[in-house]
This record gives structure tokens, C-alpha cells and sequence, in this order.
């Protein structure tokens, strides 16, 4: 049988009071793909991932996570998923090797691998030797870090990142996409949020771009050139240029023309 797709959004939208947080978009994300929501802040990504999750009810349309009904199955489905909120509230007053234990044992790892898969995810992402410290001691790429982990120590089949990347350093960055592509391998699927082209570009099969709750443009980073007719160099700059500061109207407009 073939595998469901690993996430279906149809004609979903959630509303906080007046304010249209995500507008009717429509999402097909196959199994096994890396995709990425590239947006400037607000633009909807977080409440997208949260729902997801089951962690934010859509005011309307339905949300399949791994063929299952979010609204209807929020537990089977948070089995299956790895994630990393956007700034991870990690118990300050544990090491990070008590932590990891904690969601290990969460999540039901058996002893035997627990360990084993803890000290690989701490080695590569280069935590060894600092395991024993308490979190309160941690940098932000730190706590991230750690996050990262404990979100891949479940061995889940979608991983959920929102912002992923953003306070790492470029190795530990470079680690974590390669990272992400040995679990591809695998066939696990990956979504992440960022509002960063360079990093969407780097680590992403597909992209789709994200602005005022709405999804203006949706494919491979050369499809997107496409769409918007710009030199191949173009897009990147246009985007770096905007990254954090600007506002991305004139990109999207420019993209969609
Ligand atoms: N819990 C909430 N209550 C009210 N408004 C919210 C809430 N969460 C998000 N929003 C609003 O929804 C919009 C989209 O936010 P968000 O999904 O966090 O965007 P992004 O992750 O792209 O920066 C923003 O205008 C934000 O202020
Ligand atoms: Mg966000």
C-alpha cells in the first residue's frame, strides 16, 4: 500500500478575533519530502505548524497528519511527530542529559537504545561534554540544540520545526540540514518555517511562501524562479536583502506577476 501523504491541509484557515492568522490555504506534502514555509514574521507559518499538531484548532477546513484527522487523533499523531516550537521552553533546572532522559522516557524509548541514541544526536550536534551542565547554562543555539534532539530522540516519522536554524551557528546549521537529509533517507518527512531563503534554499526539496496567512507560491526553488522571471541570481538577493527588515509585499508581488 502506498503511504499516505505526510500532511493535507484543505481550505484551512484559523482567525483570532478579527485578525485571519492563516487564509484558506490548501497544502499537499508528500512523505519523505523536506519543505519548507518561507514567510517574513506574521506571515502565518507558526499557526500553520501548530496546526499541525493539534496544538491550535483551525477555525475552519481539515488538517490529515500521516493519513490521521488531527482534531480526531491529536495523541496518535503527537507519537508520530518530532517538533521544535519556535523559542523551546527547555526545563532550565535540568541538565540537558536529565532532560533527554525525560523526554526519552517519555516517549517510550527502550533503555537500551535511549542511550546510545542520545549520545550519537550528541555528538553530532556537538553537545558532548556538556551534557552534565544545567540548561540554565546554555546559549540560545544551546537550548536549540537540545531541542533538536529531544524532537529526533522519538525516531518520528514528521518532524515539525518551526525555526529551526535560526540561532545556530553555520557549522552547527550545516549540521543539522545534513542531519535532516540522513532522516529523508530514511523516509522521514520534514517541515520547517523560516523566514530566511537562503536556508529554505539550502535545505528544501520545496517552498512554499507564505504572506498574510496566505500561500502565494508553492514549489522547487527553480520553479519559483520560474514564476517570477528573474535572473537566477535575482530571487536570493532580492530575498536577502529583505531578510528581517523589510517587507516581503514587493517580492511576493514580483514572484506572482
Ligand atoms: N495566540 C494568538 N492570538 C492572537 N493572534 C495571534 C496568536 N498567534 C498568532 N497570532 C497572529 O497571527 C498572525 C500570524 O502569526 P504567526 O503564525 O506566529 O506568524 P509567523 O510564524 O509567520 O511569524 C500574526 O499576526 C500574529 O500576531
Ligand atoms: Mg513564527
Amino acid at each position: 500500500m502506498e503511504a499516505p501523504n505526510a500532511v493535507e491541509l484543505k481550505a484551512v484557515t484559523k482567525r483570532y478575533d478579527e485578525l485571519v492568522a492563516v487564509n484558506n490555504i490548501d497544502l499537499t506534502i508528500q512523505t519523505g519530502e523536506i519543505f519548507a514555509l518561507l514567510g517574513p514574521n506574521g506571515s502565518g507559518k507558526s499557526t500553520t505548524l501548530k496546526m499541525l499538531l493539534g496544538l491550535v484548532q483551525p477555525t475552519a477546513g481539515s488538517v490529515t497528519v500521516l493519513g490521521l484527522d488531527v482534531q480526531k487523533e491529536p495523541v496518535a499523531v503527537k507519537q508520530q511527530v518530532g517538533y521544535v516550537p519556535e523559542s523551546p521552553s527547555v526545563y532550565e533546572f535540568l541538565t540537558g542529559i536529565e532532560y533527554l532522559d525525560f523526554i526519552a522516557d517519555i516517549y517510550g524509548v527502550p533503555p537500551a537504545e535511549k542511550q546510545q541514541r542520545i549520545n550519537e544526536y550528541l555528538k553530532a550536534l556537538q553537545l558532548e561534554g556538556r551534557e552534565g551542565d544545567m540548561i540554565n547554562s546554555y546559549s540560545d543555539g544551546m537550548k536549540k540544540k537540545l531541542s533538536l534532539i529531544s524532537a529526533f530522540l522519538n525516531k518520528p516519522k514528521l518532524l515539525i520545526l518551526d525555526e529551526p536554524l535560526n540561532a545556530l551557528d553555520p557549522r552547527s546549521a550545516r549540521i543539522a540540514k545534513d542531519l535532516f537529509h540522513q532522516l529523508k533517507l530514511q523516509g522521514v518527512t520534514t517541515i520547517l518555517s523560516t523566514h530566511v531563503l537562503e536556508i529554505a534554499e539550502a535545505v528544501c526539496d520545496r517552498i512554499g511562501i507564505m504572506y498574510q496567512g496566505n500561500i502565494l507560491a508553492l514549489g522547487t526553488i527553480n520553479e519559483l524562479r520560474e514564476k517570477a522571471s528573474l535572473p537566477s541570481s535575482g530571487l536570493e538577493d532580492i530575498f536577502l536583502k529583505l531578510t528581517g527588515t523589510g517587507d516581503l509585499k514587493p517580492v511576493v508581488e514580483e514572484l506572482l506577476r
